[in-house]
């Protein structure tokens, strides 16, 4: 197996258990917070604090920015495991790296994986603030992490007919309408990045059925799927897509709208763990 593989994460998670010790309980859901969401983590209950260059397999700190926190908790009093933080491709890291977490949430017992992120929106109605359920994706980062020898248990050729799982899509539906949070649907395209698109890549990502467009999520979801776990996201779209509006893009506006919608978020994510 490779560094990223089957085995790197059971070791992964064997030292993640250990950390936590005697108040381990498996989890019901993995969660992954995107730019501008890790406030959910703040509402995690019994809290165990684990940075990320603490698990074995996870990169040491690239120069931008904070590296991420793993914590294992409690939401709805149910016990879930929650990464603030990702691995981008964009950072340089292989496709196999990006999707690796999704690994250790299955060898930690996790059924469920839950990817969030902020999106650019795509759709002309859409605006900074709006969550999305991706309904679909399309893959334009054009690599995949399943991409080398097959890992022991995983699927060479993975059906991708139904990547976001329909029940648990449904659960979201729901669990928004209980929390009385508007939630649009859609499908989310993964380009490579670092840089934000041209309008005229929005134009030909609008033309080719995309709502949203954002950095992440793609590997992760191909992931679960090769390994059978099932995967529900939600996109935060935190602006208009280039052309779409006048404001140019920055990262900082990208953080800043996704501190806005954050406490619709948490208690969307919140409410669906609880139905989960
Ligand atoms: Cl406009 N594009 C991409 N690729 N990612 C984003 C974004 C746009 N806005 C937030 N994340």
């Amino acid at each position: 197996g490779s560094a990223v593989g089957g085995s790197a994460a059971a070791a992964a998670a064997a030292y993640i258990r250990q950390r936590v010790g005697t108040a381990w309980q498996t989890p019901v859901a993995g969660i992954v917070l995107g730019s501008g969401l890790g406030g959910l983590a703040d509402r995690l209950e019994q809290p165990v604090r684990i940075p990320f260059s603490h698990v074995p397999g996870f990169p040491t700190a690239t120069v931008a920015g904070h590296a991420g926190q793993l914590m294992v908790g409690t939401l709805a009093s149910r016990p879930v495991v929650l990464l603030a933080g990702r691995f981008h491709m964009y950072e340089g890291h292989a496709a196999g790296l990006a999707a690796f977490p999704v690994r250790v949430l299955h060898a930690l017992g996790a059924p469920v994986y839950i990817a969030s992120n902020a999106a650019g929106g795509v759709r002309r109605t859409f605006t900074a603030g709006d969550l999305m359920l991706i309904a679909d994706h399309m893959n334009l980062m054009f690599r995949n992490p399943l991409v080398g020898p097959t890992e022991s248990g995983d699927e060479r050729f993975p059906d991708m007919s139904d990547p976001y799982d329909p029940a648990l899509r449904a659960l979201m539906r729901d669990a928004a309408t209980a929390v009385n949070v508007p939630l649009h649907e859609g499908v989310y395209c993964g380009l490579l990045g670092p840089t934000y698109e041209t309008p005229a890549e929005v134009r030909m990502l609008e033309r080719l059925g995309a709502d949203a467009v954002g950095m992440s999520t793609v590997p992760e979801v191909i992931m679960a799927r090769a390994i059978g776990m099932r995967a529900v996201a939600v996109s935060c779209i935190t602006n208009k897509a280039a052309g779409l509006s006048h404001d140019k893009l920055s990262h900082q506006e990208v953080m800043d709208a996704g501190k806005a919608v954050a406490s619709r978020f948490e208690g969307l994510i919140t409410e669906f763990v609880r139905r989960v």
